[in-house]
């Protein structure tokens, strides 16, 4: 018998009126795994961790969860998920260890105080959990959240966009805790618009776009998808250099970021003469180049870039 899948779905989607945010999607995620739902604001990631998490109805198609059908077998469903939610929703009048009480006493859990304390320490929020919530920092709460998440014990772990709103070291610091959350054995759908988020923790990850999944995969194989190389050149007149490569249509992605021209190739240290040759009437400031990343891929798999705000370029 092949294991159960911890999250399946077909042909799953989600009319709001005349919008169609999930518009046929089919998922399918390994238990232990830690995938990650990659895609711009509007993509459809929210809508389908909320059908995951049977807060909202698909219009059409079929989800399961650690073979628990999201429509017929609700509280199977919500025994075995937690969720971190993109809008906070801790009770900020009250102490972090307040706020899991509540969970714990919702969820009927035995040994309420050395669960708290148990999962107070996953996230080292124990010396901390006393304090009202809205003296914390905004990692601490993002920490406390995932604690409650965990709390019952859950199957799996919904995190929607968690590091939205967090510094550099907030967000290293919160990656550090689901890496230990992964080594635990425990399953892990985050969703994100961040590239680098997704392909420093993420094992497998799925490129949404427009409702629809893109591509799939590592972030490794969807780079190699891609090709070897990308070469960024600094030009006088980026635009037109642009418009150049296009009309050659040499079987690669070009595009352009301010006043530089991204290219991605099979192999730049073979190219990148011919394509010098080319550029030069534009004014070359600057050439580099390095390995393609998810970034590029999902430029390749979407035509878009996704700016630091979430939204499409
Ligand atoms: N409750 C709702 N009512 C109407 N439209 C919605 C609702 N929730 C989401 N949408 C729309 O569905 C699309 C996908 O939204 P969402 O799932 O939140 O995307 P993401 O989380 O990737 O930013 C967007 O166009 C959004 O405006
Ligand atoms: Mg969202």
């Amino acid at each position: 018998m092949t294991e159960t899948l911890a999250v399946k779905t077909s042909s799953l989607a989600k009319r709001f009126n005349d919008i169609p945010a999930v518009a046929g999607i089919d998922l399918e995620i390994e238990p232990g795994a830690f995938f990650g739902l990659l895609g711009p604001n509007g993509a459809g990631k929210t809508t389908t961790v909320s059908i995951l998490a049977t807060l909202v109805q698909p219009t059409k198609g079929e989800a399961a969860v650690f073979g628990h059908d999201v429509a017929t077998a609700r509280p199977e469903v919500r025994r075995s998920i937690g969720i971190v939610f993109q809008e906070p929703s801790l009770d900020t009048e009250l102490t972090g260890r307040e706020n899991l009480d509540i969970h714990a006493r919702l969820y009927r859990i035995a040994s309420r105080a050395r669960e708290i304390d148990r999962t107070l320490d996953l996230v080292d929020m124990r010396k901390d959990a006393d304090r009202p919530v809205k003296t914390l920092s905004g990692g601490m709460k993002r920490r406390l959240e995932i604690a409650r998440g965990v709390l019952h014990q859950p199957k799996i772990l919904f995190l929607d966009e968690p590091t939205l709103g967090l510094d550099v070291h907030g967000r290293r610091d919160l990656w550090r805790h689901l890496d230990g959350l992964r080594d635990s054995g425990m399953t892990l759908l985050l969703t994100t618009h961040a590239m680098d988020e997704a392909e420093r923790i993420c094992d497998r990850v799925a490129i949404m776009n427009e409702g629809r999944i893109a591509a799939s995969g590592t972030p490794q194989e969807l780079a190699a998808a891609v090709g070897g190389d990308r070469i960024e050149f600094e030009l006088e007149r980026a635009e037109e250099a642009l418009t150049e490569l296009r009309r050659q249509k040499g079987g690669y992605d070009a595009w352009r970021e301010n006043d530089m021209v991204v290219l991605t190739v099979r192999q730049a240290a073979t190219q990148l003469v011919a394509f010098v040759e080319v550029l030069k009437p534009f004014g070359i400031h600057a050439v580099r180049m390095r390995e393609v990343n998810l970034e590029d891929a999902f430029v390749h798999f979407t035509g878009h870039k996704i700016s630091a705000s979430g939204d499409l370029e």
